[in-house]
């Protein structure tokens, strides 16, 4: 009897930590499952932080001959439109025909194809020509998936729309619609309008979440009032972040937290895209020192290094605010490793936008979170984690540039998440759902493995 080849799934993520971060950790997944792997992302735009993360990816990794890379082509998109997004997305667009006599000559054969949700419209061709099934890997929550597939049914009403009522999901107010969407022909905009019915032509959506943080929506998108329109949305999360540094190697952070008392320290940060304006970096340092506990903050962001390099962390918060701050807390400008911060006991809360690789990694580790989303699809995250209770977030902050949210304001909020012990006690229980999910016989676990089979048998 011949033997059967092993399973192979090429992966195609788009521009942005936040989309290639899952893509890798899936790719760790179904390597860990014996399937082989080709990861295919666009060169020069891939950023700097992004290619380290794809090398350190590489070489941390054992199984490397399950492991396979291929760079497109650059695209010839004009450079003076500098948006990594845009161009990572022309860079798709533009070489998507190179991608059938690639992936038919990979060895062992394809066996399915899965690319970013954003990449719908320039992908479904080239899917459907390879001959295996594909999906996309929707790289946000449950709820914001079932907003986007509902987006094209309200989107013509936008300018007179209050809150969104999506079939067997709660209702997502005007204010928590992604402002990107509210602005006529944006690149966004348009992705959802073309992309939110194209999704009944994939063999399905993987997502990187699990049943009990996301139960009504996972239900009303697979089998409930959404059915009609939505192949199945299989729940293959949470990724697990990963494997860490070895101990000599662990950074400044680390060794800072290591003697600060368990529990004790707020962790904050926005993210890998979001560049604050210099005066509620300055509220933030000052609501930082109100608040009473220790913290560590990485600050970083396109303003803000720039503002830096000119005058230093003294420039732009001002020495007598960087002198208080030395007293509490550590400022890190580099990039630091999430997961690692997020593991140390020292650590009891996050101030963060709520991307939501952040917040899957808050429930891996068990933080409670003080959400500030700042934009994107941070707002219907943040209210994922605050109706799980393990976190708050206050709806009067607005979007990023509104307002400038005041240093003492910003102090309350989180005296008040770090003295809230229900929030530490439901972190606990969302980390313990967290870890069943994907451990054998876990639900996540289950459906990774049945998808997989399926792919076997095509
Ligand atoms: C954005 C959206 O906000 C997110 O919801 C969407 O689905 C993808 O694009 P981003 O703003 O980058 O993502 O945030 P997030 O989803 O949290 O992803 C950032 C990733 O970078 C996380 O995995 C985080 O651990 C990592 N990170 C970030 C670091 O390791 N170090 C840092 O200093 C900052």
């Amino acid at each position: 009897m011949s033997e059967v080849p092993p399973i192979h799934v090429a992966l195609l993520p788009s521009a942005g930590m936040g989309h290639l971060t899952p893509f890798l950790r899936l790719a760790a997944m179904l390597v860990h499952h014996n399937c082989h792997v080709t990861l295919i992302t666009t060169h020069p735009t891939v950023s700097k932080s992004e290619s380290d993360q794809i090398s350190k990816f590489h070489s941390s990794f054992p199984q490397v001959n399950q492991l396979h890379f291929h760079l497109l082509p650059p695209s010839d998109a004009s450079a003076t439109k500098a948006d990594p997004f845009f161009l990572r997305f022309e860079a798709i667009r533009s070489s998507s025909h190179l991608l059938p006599s690639l992936l038919s000559s990979v060895s062992p054969p394809l066996s399915s194809f899965v690319y970013d949700m954003t990449l719908i419209s320039p992908l479904l061709p080239v899917a459907d020509s390879l001959g295996v099934p594909h999906y996309i890997l929707f790289t946000s929550s449950a709820t914001m998936l079932s907003f986007f597939s509902y987006f094209p049914t309200v989107s013509a009403s936008l300018p007179t729309l209050n809150d969104v009522e999506i079939p067997g999901v709660s209702s997502i107010p005007r204010s928590s619609i992604p402002p990107m969407l509210l602005v006529p022909n944006s690149l966004f905009g348009n992705i959802f309008n073309e992309d939110g019915p194209k999704l009944t032509k994939l063999h399905g959506v993987l997502i990187n979440t699990f049943e009990e943080l996301e139960a009504q929506s996972l239900e009303a998108l697979n089998g409930g009032k959404m059915v009609k329109e939505l192949p199945p949305v299989y729940a293959v999360g949470p990724f697990v972040p990963g494997e860490f540094e070895k101990e000599d190697q662990r950074g400044a952070p680390l060794k800072w937290l290591d003697d600060k008392a368990k529990g004790s320290v707020v962790y904050v940060t926005f993210g890998s895209r979001t560049a604050m304006g210099r005066d509620q970096m300055r509220e933030i340092g000052e609501g930082l020192v109100r608040s009473g506990s220790m913290f560590l903050w990485v600050v970083k962001g396109k303003k803000v290094d720039r503002e830096e390099e000119e005058e230093g962390l003294e420039g732009l918060l001002g020495l007598e605010l960087v002198e208080k701050i030395k007293e509490r807390g550590l400022v890190v400008k580099e990039w630091v490793d999430q997961r690692e911060i997020l593991d140390h006991e020292a650590v009891g809360g996050f101030v963060s936008h709520c991307g939501w690789n952040s917040v899957v990694e808050a429930a891996w580790y068990g933080v409670p979170i003080m959400g500030w989303p700042l934009g994107g699809d941070q707002k219907i995250n943040a209210e994922v984690v605050s109706n799980k209770g393990w976190g708050v977030w206050n709806k009067d902050w607005g979007w990023e540039g509104e307002n400038v949210v005041k240093g003492e304001e910003i102090g309350e909020a989180i005296r008040e998440m770090m003295n809230d012990e229900s929030l530490r006690i439901k972190a606990a229980e969302v980390k313990e759902a967290a870890r069943k999910a994907i451990s054998v016989g876990g639900r996540g676990e289950v459906t990774l493995q049945k998808l997989i089979e399926k792919w076997n048998k095509f």
